[in-house]
């Protein structure tokens, strides 16, 4: 099979978000080599992620009209005003982004944000025209409590919960279980697909039949060796890639993961 995903007309996403990683001048050449490179495939999404102030140099480096898009790793939820340090949709938008990561089990875990932050942070996306990619997922004690379900259930709910037009707002979703963000242990594609399952249920209730078209990601520990068995993990429509998304080669492979399915 090739691109979209089992018996759905999703298409794929591959989405790379750098965190605090690539400065400038490592994102201008990075993009430069990657769109050099990269195969472009009609049925899969390319997106990335860079640090706020490394965009617009990201940007440039790919030069006209690349394959891909960009988005940034969060936003304020406020429009603009006396905020020091923080970055509004607005701005993001302006800049170049067309997507943003909300509630990064970083931003929630590291930063305290909390489940209504991030219903204002996807309001304020949808304010600006920009794609919120809300993160959901589960710390080692709650999975281990059995509460993996009505956590990342929670999340979801609470998260596009101030959407005014969420059928038309809510198109990416990624399933990232903290305990293996970073950690290099991966949740079984059995485990990632029993949840995936659940979220998209989730998104039944609240969106109709539209709940067919979100994409969920997968993210915690991709790499090219282990990224095929998680895109065909059920419900699975692409992965959202920390530490194997920083070199130009490991992101390539598993950009080109479609593919080979
Ligand atoms: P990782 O990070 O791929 O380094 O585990 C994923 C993420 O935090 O988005």
């Amino acid at each position: 099979m090739n691109g979209a995903t089992g018996g759905s007309t999703r298409r794929r996403v591959f989405a790379a978000n750098w965190k605090m990683n690539h400065g400038p001048a490592a994102a201008r050449a990075f993009t430069r080599d990657f769109v050099a490179r990269y195969r472009s495939d009609a049925d899969s999404d390319v997106i990335f992620f860079p640090p706020a102030l490394s965009l617009a140099a990201a940007i440039e480096g790919a030069g006209e009209a690349p394959p891909f898009r960009f988005g940034v790793q969060n936003i304020y939820s406020a429009d603009k005003g006396a905020f020091t340090g923080e970055n509004s949709a607005p701005i993001a938008r302006d800049a170049g982004a067309r997507l943003t990561l909300v509630g990064h089990s970083e931003r929630r875990h590291v930063f305290g944000e909390t489940n209504e932050q991030t219903a204002a942070k996807c309001a304020a996306a949808e304010r600006a025209g920009l794609t919120p990619l809300l993160c959901v997922g589960e710390t080692l004690e709650q999975r281990e409590g059995g509460e993996t379900e009505s956590v990342v259930s929670s999340q979801l709910r609470v998260g596009l919960s101030d959407l005014k037009d969420p059928l038309l707002t809510t198109s990416v979703i990624a399933y990232e279980p903290v305990w293996a963000i970073g950690t290099g242990k991966n949740a079984t594609p059995e485990d990632v697909a029993d949840i995936h399952t659940v979220l998209r249920a989730v998104l039944a209730e609240l969106l109709g039949d539209a709940a067919e078209g979100v994409r969920i990601l997968y993210g915690g520990s991709v790499t090219p060796g282990n990224v095929s068995r998680l895109l065909m993990a059920a419900n699975v429509d692409g992965v959202l890639v920390g530490g194997a998304s920083l070199e130009v080669g490991s992101w390539l492979s598993i950009c080109s993961a479609s593919l080979n399915l």
